[in-house]
This record gives structure tokens, C-alpha cells and sequence, in this order.
């Protein structure tokens, strides 16, 4: 089983309805936090379920939401079809949309999922899709030293706040049996050191790159934001952009 094939069938990453709607709702929120102008575009790539997906379509233009996996792509489709602002899209679609047509990519908790092949190839797809100056958001960046420990007493925290804890405890002693485990076992999840993203989004042609406040729960993970260099003319006058 690869990690495509974990997240297109049933799983038991969220240990209760209630913990994914919190979920969705913190990510909703944090991504409205970086959306620049009420008539933006904006992707989020590797979406999930997204299910507060309307209160961030209602904060900008248009927003695509695009999964990898088609069984999550029936549900958005199935929960949001009728927002006329929200397009429910695959990678292959978001790599046929017009290029520079973005204000805002963000990937929440898509990064660990990654090759860094893949990681590589999504830099330079995001960066042609956005516009001059847009901006990129990846959150959720796992840094090495962060154990499955801490995840779980973040988990743990989370559902204190949440009041979804007598679920959390049995949702973790199913995620020590589960197939999820037994994946991050035998495939890893990919983790980058602070340093070690800052060059990877710099060399992928970004400017301005800075962490911010992570995303989700887990103050442990990390936040990246950068920009799209902005059009400058060129050296013989004609519009450009600076190279990254
Ligand atoms: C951990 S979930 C995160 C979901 C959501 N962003 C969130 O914040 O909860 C990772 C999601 O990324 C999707 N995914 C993995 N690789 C992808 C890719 N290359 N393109 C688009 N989606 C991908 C998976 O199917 C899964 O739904």
C-alpha cells in the first residue's frame, strides 16, 4: 500500500466526527488568515475532506480544491457542487490551469505525503500558476526531531480543548494497530529542518521566504510562506519576471 492508497480508502485519522469538523474548521481558519483580497484565487492542494471549504470560499473569488484521491474528490464534489465559487479538481487539472492565474496556493499537511521528487515538481507547477507577486503557503511541515509522541500529546491537547478526549484516547490505541502505523513505519514520512525547506522553496524561485504560525493543532510543525517574484521590466523594456 503506497500513501495514495491509504487516503483514497477508509481511515481512522480523525478519531471522531467532532475532531474532524474541529479540524477542518482551525485549517479553514488558518488558511483565511493568508487569503490577500476578498476577490482572490486560491488552490489548496491536498485539500482532504475540507469540509469548512464554504468559509473560505466565501473570503475570496474562487477557490479550487484539489485531491489525489478520487474517493475524497466524490465526497467534495458530493458536499460542495453547489458553491458555484468552489471547483473540485484533480493534480492533473490544476496542472492544465492558465498560468499566473493565482493569488494564493496553500498545502496543509501535504508535504510529509511527498517525495522530495514530488515536492521538487509541485514548487515549479505552483510557482507557473501563480501570479506575479501570489503567494505560496505550506503548513504542517514535520521537522525531523518530532516524534509520534508528541504528535499524540498534541492530539491529546487538541481534544481536551475540544472536548473529544475519551475519543482521542480510543482513536490512538486504533491508530497504534492501524494501517497508518504500520505505513509511517514502512514508508516514513518526509521531514525537512527549518533550513532545509527554506532552501528547497528559495531554490524553487520563491522570494520573501519566512516561517509563520503552523496551521492545525500542532505548534511543533512548521509554516512556510513565500511569494512569486513580481513582474519587473526587462532589461529591453519588456515586462518580465525576476528570476528566482
Ligand atoms: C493529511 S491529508 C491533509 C488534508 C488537508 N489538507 C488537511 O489539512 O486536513 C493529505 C491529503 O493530501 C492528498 N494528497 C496526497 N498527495 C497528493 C498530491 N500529490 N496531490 C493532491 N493531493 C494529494 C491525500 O489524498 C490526502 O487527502
Amino acid at each position: 500500500m503506497s500513501w495514495r492508497d491509504f487516503w483514497n480508502g477508509e481511515h481512522a485519522i480523525y478519531v471522531s466526527p467532532r475532531h474532524k469538523l474541529l479540524h477542518y474548521r482551525q485549517v479553514a481558519a488558518d488558511v483565511i488568515r493568508h487569503i490577500p483580497s476578498p476577490d482572490a484565487v486560491v488552490l489548496d492542494h491536498g485539500c482532504g475532506e475540507a469540509l469548512s471549504a464554504d468559509r473560505v470560499a466565501a473570503q475570496c473569488g474562487k477557490l479550487y480544491l484539489c485531491e489525489a484521491a478520487p474517493s475524497v474528490r466524490e465526497k467534495l464534489a458530493a458536499n460542495f457542487s453547489h458553491i458555484r465559487k468552489i471547483a473540485v479538481v484533480s493534480p492533473e487539472e490544476v496542472a492544465a490551469l492558465e498560468d499566473a492565474s493565482l493569488d494564493l496556493v496553500v498545502a496543509n499537511s501535504l508535504i510529509q505525503y511527498l517525495s522530495r521528487t514530488e515536492l521538487s515538481d509541485l514548487l515549479a507547477l505552483w510557482r507557473e500558476k501563480l501570479k506575479p507577486g501570489g503567494r505560496l503557503v505550506i503548513a504542517d511541515v514535520i521537522p525531523p526531531d518530532v516524534s509520534p509522541l508528541t504528535d499524540a500529546s498534541q492530539l491529546l491537547a487538541f481534544a481536551w480543548r475540544g472536548g473529544f478526549l475519551t475519543a482521542a484516547l480510543a482513536g490512538l490505541v486504533r491508530t497504534a494497530l492501524s494501517d497508518y502505523r504500520k505505513l509511517r513505519a514502512e514508508l516514513g514520512l518526509a521531514t525537512y529542518t527549518e533550513g532545509e525547506i527554506t532552501l528547497l522553496i528559495g531554490g524553487a524561485g520563491y522570494l520573501a521566504v519566512e516561517r509563520q504560525p503552523n496551521f492545525g493543532h500542532n505548534p511543533h510543525r512548521m509554516t512556510f510562506a513565500a511569494r512569486r517574484p513580481p513582474e519587473t521590466p526587462d532589461l529591453d523594456g519588456r515586462d518580465g519576471i525576476v528570476p528566482g
